[in-house]
């Protein structure tokens, strides 16, 4: 097991420090620049279909639900059809509404999940077609999709999912890309910016890991709070959802995720000096709104940790801690501001004393409902 872990002291933070050699592996021979072009194999003979869905049904659990959700913003915005997030849990036993012209996607990193599958089973019964997207080769939702993507991300030992879900949002992102390039409405040349922004993340990844040491000293801080909010907004929305559920899993800190915006609708109430929120506050249109967000959390006398832009001077003045990463095109930013939040959960919970790679009542794959 310690030659597995290559040196590292638990799996789970092997696979953090994977995700930049995982998510080339993602984009291996499937991005090409030079071109402008993507050669998505699985999809390939199916981008019709996918291009004329009257609508899309993401279906997923846990983690894998959070890239869906991420997934929802990337095809809205690119190719602007229309698109469902849903828990398989709540989706198969709902009566739902699908059928004949609904592109279903399941996401799961195992394969094996057994509300995904059954759901995936419902919604091709009832004739729409199911596209997967996994990790694991050959595992059952695999095989009963119509067709679908692998990730390729090598297997996950580590029951709380880090380098499974880089590699589904960049999955979710190539799928994106592509369906906007048959959209007449597109120019061309943004789509080759934006395949060139991909293949600059995973070098982007490599620089926030070097600030490890850095996360770590900031989970000295907050190490035995009880409760931890995760604020962020739009692509970065999912992200926070994430970064509460990695702490949750592995140091068993009661910790949500929520929409910035929504705050003063609830989390406001549990504001004080012993609540610590973590801020995703990077450069982008909502940037301000969330500055704002910051400091009626200041003003109640909450700890602020920011995820920020590299270069924002501002920020340092008023969160507690700031944790700077590279720019990227908003839609990729899921890919860098996800990797603190997987420190800063990792170190809290060692320091706790925490098993991170088996925590309590967890299981990596549930195949029972
Ligand atoms: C379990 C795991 C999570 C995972 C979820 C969905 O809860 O502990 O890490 O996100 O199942 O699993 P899947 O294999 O379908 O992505």
């Amino acid at each position: 097991e310690e030659i597995e872990k290559g040196g590292f002291e638990h799996f789970m933070l092997k696979e953090i420090f994977e995700q930049p050699s995982v998510m080339r592996d993602v984009m291996r021979g499937r991005v090409s620049v030079e071109h402008n072009a993507l050669h998505l194999g699985g999809i390939q003979d199916h981008l019709d279909t996918l291009r004329g869905a009257k609508r899309m049904v993401i279906l997923a659990c846990g983690t894998s639900w959070h890239a869906g959700l991420i997934g929802k913003y990337l095809i809205e915005e690119f190719a602007r059809i229309c698109v469902e997030v849903d828990y398989a849990s709540e989706f198969r036993y709902r009566n739902p509404i699908v059928g004949p012209g609904d592109v279903v996607i399941v996401i799961s990193q195992s394969g094996e999940t057994a509300d995904t599958l059954a759901a995936l089973r419902i919604a091709k019964e009832r004739g729409a077609t199911v596209m997967g997207i996994c990790n694991v080769v050959g595992s059952t939702i695999a095989r009963e999709t119509h067709f679908g993507m692998y990730t390729h991300a090598g297997p996950e030992i580590g029951v709380a999912s880090t380098k499974a879900f880089t590699a589904q949002v960049v999955a979710l992102f190539m799928i994106a890309v592509q369906l906007r390039m048959g959209n007449p409405e597109m120019s061309g040349v943004e789509t080759s910016v934006l395949l060139q922004e991909l293949l600059a993340v995973p070098d982007k990844a490599e620089q926030i890991l070097r600030l490890n040491d850095d996360i770590l000293s900031i989970a000295e801080s907050y190490w035995d709070a009880e409760h931890v909010l995760y604020l962020g907004r739009g692509y970065n929305f999912p992200v926070a959802l994430e970064g509460a559920l990695k702490l949750k899993e592995i140091s068993y800190i009661h910790a949500e995720g929520y929409p910035a915006a929504e705050m003063k609708h609830g989390p406001i109430a549990l504001i004080d000096e012993d609540v610590p929120v973590v801020f995703i506050a990077i450069r982008d249109h909502s940037y301000r709104k969330v500055l704002s967000n910051i400091e009626e959390v200041r003003s109640r006398k909450g700890r602020v940790i920011a995820i920020a832009t590299e270069g924002d001077r501002e920020i340092g003045r008023i969160a507690e801690h700031v944790i700077y990463i590279p720019e990227a095109a908003a839609a990729l930013m899921p890919l860098l501001t996800v990797i603190p939040l997987q420190l800063l959960a990792y170190h809290i919970a060692t320091l706790r004393g925490c098993n991170v790679d088996r925590p309590r009542n967890l299981a990596k794959s549930v195949t029972v409902e």
